[in-house]
């Protein structure tokens, strides 16, 4: 569990400013969106929180502690990150489970990779499943297993439920939600659905050209009374 803090943040690559000076707070264990037009920022301000990204300027900070003056392999343990596409090496389900502790050059053992496939209710694939085997939803939720393989105190996620169909979607919300509970990490999590947002987080940051345009609680944005947010989920062009 860690509050994220952005002090002050810009991010300029190729004379493009992508973020203009963001300053805001995720408080320590509470569930974030992301939300906001293509190209708004999102994925950008997401990977500098695991290291992928450095700012310009502006420091970011987990708790106290300064992100820039993190070891790198720390920081990839305690913000564990999840795309869309949920990247596998070739291998089995094992081998993927396994890969955040090769890096270290551990190894997981039998019983907490079990464990860990437990968690995202995919206790009845084996862990010598050959990887291509596995259905969408089950990769995501495999990716997922795999964020918290070092029991990372923030979870990062990029847009995971984007091509699932509606059932694995809920059941990945679900998953996400008992992942909060019992570890109570904060989760920041970028979704274009902002139907999912309402539902599924307690508030949503709003960026839009690279700045924060909005912050509310998530039970509002269905019925936002701030015209740009409004405008944004009627699908009007920002
Ligand atoms: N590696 C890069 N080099 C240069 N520009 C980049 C790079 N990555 C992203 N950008 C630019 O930064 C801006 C923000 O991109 P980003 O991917 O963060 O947006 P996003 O909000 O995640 O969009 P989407 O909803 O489409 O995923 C875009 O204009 C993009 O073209
Ligand atoms: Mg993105």
């Amino acid at each position: 569990m860690s509050t994220i803090q952005l002090d002050h943040i810009n991010v300029i690559r190729n004379d493009q400013h992508i973020l203009h000076d963001i300053s805001c707070t995720f408080p320590s264990g509470t569930i974030t969106a992301l939300i906001g037009p293509s190209g708004a920022g999102k994925t950008t301000l997401l990977k500098l929180l695991n290291g992928l990204h450095s700012p310009t300027s502006g420091e970011i900070y987990f708790d106290d502690a300064p992100l820039s003056s993190m070891n790198l392999l720390q920081l990839r343990a305690d913000a564990g990150m999840a795309l869309q596409s949920a990247p596998m090496i070739s291998g089995t389900v094992y081998d993927n489970l396994n890969l955040p502790c090769v890096i270290k050059g551990e190894s997981l053992t039998e019983e907490v990779a079990l464990q860990l496939l437990d968690q995202v209710n995919l206790d009845n694939v084996p862990l010598s499943q050959d990887i291509k085997s596995l259905s969408g939803g089950q990769r995501q939720r495999l990716s997922i297993a795999r964020t918290l393989v070092n029991q990372p105190k923030v979870l990062l996620l990029d847009e995971i439920t984007s091509s699932l169909d509606p059932r694995s979607v809920k059941e990945v919300e679900k998953l996400i939600h008992r992942i909060h509970q019992d570890h109570q990490v904060t989760i920041i999590w970028i979704t274009h659905d902002v139907d999912q947002a309402a539902r599924a987080t307690e508030r949503y940051v709003m960026l839009r050209d690279g700045h924060v345009e909005h912050i509310g609680k998530s039970s509002t944005l269905l019925n936002s009374e701030h015209a740009t947010v409004r405008d944004f989920i009627e699908g009007e062009e920002l």
